[in-house]
């Protein structure tokens, strides 16, 4: 398709320089014969009229010949033009050079070719000086063209800075936003997002803020949602996040970021900020970016929020989403061996009076050192269980789903012997002494398993390297004494 569009201008170009050439040469041989024939013809009659019409012809053939050499410089420069900007060095560059120092280049050209040629024909005539000295001409060139060579120069400085390039996005307030075509001595085009083109002067380019994204950058746009307070931030964040990554256009340098950026009064709103890897694209991805939220949504059972005025009547609290049924609290407890010991009703009460809570990840719920009256047990995700020893924090041992802690806060009303944090969002049960001391008080012999196990469980831990359980509960009949002291057990 180029090398075709290339042998046509060249085509072109040979015919047009002939023909030219052709006139030329045909002026030369003719001048003198045709000069002669309108003496002998005008002069026939009156030898003024003669003299008149040779120099009169003289004129008009110099003036001819001034066109037609110029067309045959024009009509070079141009083809050379076109043969070295837009095909060899575009080629070997992937910008292309800016017609702005095309047209320069030509222009300049011109000028000096149209003073040669002026000078052959004319060669009593000094140019230069007639310019250079006529003030009046000075003015009414200089009045023309005022906006003509402010925008030369505006455009002339726009190249020397060169803030943009062709292809890059540029954004001009009150302007428009678009990907920069073509920068020429008049002013920057381009097309706009609807496949407008607009032209704005250099002049006035000038003078404006500029937004520039360069094409050969990695731009990032920011994409906003808003989500129900009932859903997870951080089920929400790796549900937006995981699909953003694999949407095309998106960069896998940079990790998109998703981040709560406010509570608002109609839901919790996120904003993902995404790298594109070609930004003049940016609103077909922020469009695939909000459909693909969608799709996660629908799985993830995430609902959007929208502004809605609710009117709440309420008979009873509210359900949290993470309320569970008690039937399912009742069998994560069943499964517990501190509870073994329960019989099905008692365990019953106590998934009863026990409360579900979610903590977000790296959450502490329990820490070294405070005073608790609960216990734990996980029922969805993972927690690490951390002593801080002169200044440098431990990792003693990760918990799962089924596993408790915080059995010897709650038995003994001992400080906590170690922080627990959340590894990932986590589900907790939590069970505290009001609910369990009346289960205690009704089987007084549930307080001899439950030292039992809780001894076993310390003799576990009680390695060298994790020493955490306090120094005067260190065996099961102290443990015994001191969870019936606690929880005020007759003897
Ligand atoms: P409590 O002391 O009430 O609070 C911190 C809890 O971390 C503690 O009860 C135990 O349940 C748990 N814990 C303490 N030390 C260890 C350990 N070495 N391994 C596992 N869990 C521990």
């Amino acid at each position: 398709m180029e090398t075709s569009k290339l042998r046509n201008k060249f085509i072109f170009f040979i015919v047009f320089a002939g023909i030219i050439t052709l006139l030329l040469i045909l002026f030369h041989f003719v001048e003198a014969p045709i000069k002669d024939y309108l003496t002998d013809f005008f002069g026939a009659t009156d030898r003024r009229m003669g003299d008149t019409a040779t120099v009169l012809f003289e004129h008009l053939f110099r003036i001819l010949k001034i066109v037609l050499w110029m067309s045959l410089i024009v009509s070079i420069v141009r083809f050379v033009n076109h043969l070295v900007f837009s095909t060899a060095l575009q080629r070997s560059n992937s910008y292309e050079i800016s017609s702005l120092l095309r047209n320069v280049f030509s222009i300049i050209i011109y000028i000096v070719s149209f003073f040669v040629i002026f000078n052959s024909q004319y060669p009593n005539v000094d140019l230069a000086a007639l310019f250079t000295t006529s003030t009046i001409l000075g003015v009414i060139i200089g009045l023309a063209l005022q906006d003509t060579l402010g925008n030369l120069f505006s455009g002339l400085a726009i190249q020397a800075d060169q803030p943009f390039q062709i292809g890059d996005v540029i954004s001009i307030p009150t302007k428009g936003e678009g990907v920069v075509e073509q920068v020429s001595w008049r002013g920057v085009q381009i097309r706009t997002f609807q496949n407008r083109l607009i032209v704005i002067s250099n002049s006035v380019l000038g003078k404006e803020v500029v937004e520039v994204a360069p094409r050969d950058n990695l731009n990032a746009r920011l994409v906003f949602f808003n989500t129900l307070y009932a859903n997870s931030p951080t089920r929400t964040i790796q549900a937006v996040r995981e699909v953003v990554r694999q949407i095309e256009n998106v960069s896998q340098k940079i990790r998109p970021a998703v981040r709560v950026i406010n509570l608002g009064d109609s839901g919790i709103e996120y904003e993902v900020k995404y790298w594109l890897e070609d930004y003049s694209k940016y609103n077909e991805t922020d469009a695939l970016i909000r459909q693909r939220i969608w799709y996660a949504f629908q799985r993830e059972r995430i609902e959007f929020a929208y502004p809605t005025r609710t009117l709440h009547i309420e008979t009873k609290p509210q359900e949290n989403v993470f309320v569970e049924t008690s039937s399912e609290i009742y069998e994560r407890l069943s499964n517990v061996p501190i509870f073994a010991p329960l019989s099905d009703e008692e365990t019953r009460k106590l998934a009863d009076g026990s409360n579900l809570r979610v903590f977000a990840p790296g959450e502490a719920i329990v820490r070294q050192g405070q005073k608790g009256d609960s216990m734990f047990v996980v029922h969805r995700g993972a927690v690490d269980v951390q002593i801080k020893e002169a200044e440098a924090t431990k990792n003693l041992r990760k918990l799962r789903e089924g596993d408790f802690f915080g059995e010897m806060g709650l038995l003994t009303g001992e400080p906590r012997t170690a922080t627990v944090l959340t590894d990932g969002e986590t589900e907790i049960l939590e069970i505290n002494s009001l609910c369990l001391k009346p289960i205690l008080e009704e089987n007084p012999e549930l307080v001899e398993s439950l030292s039992r196990i809780v001894e076993e469980r310390r003799q576990s831990f009680d390695k060298p390297e994790d020493k955490t359980m306090p120094t005067e509960i260190k065996d099961k009949a102290s443990i015994f004494n001191s969870i019936k002291k606690f929880f005020g057990l007759a003897d």
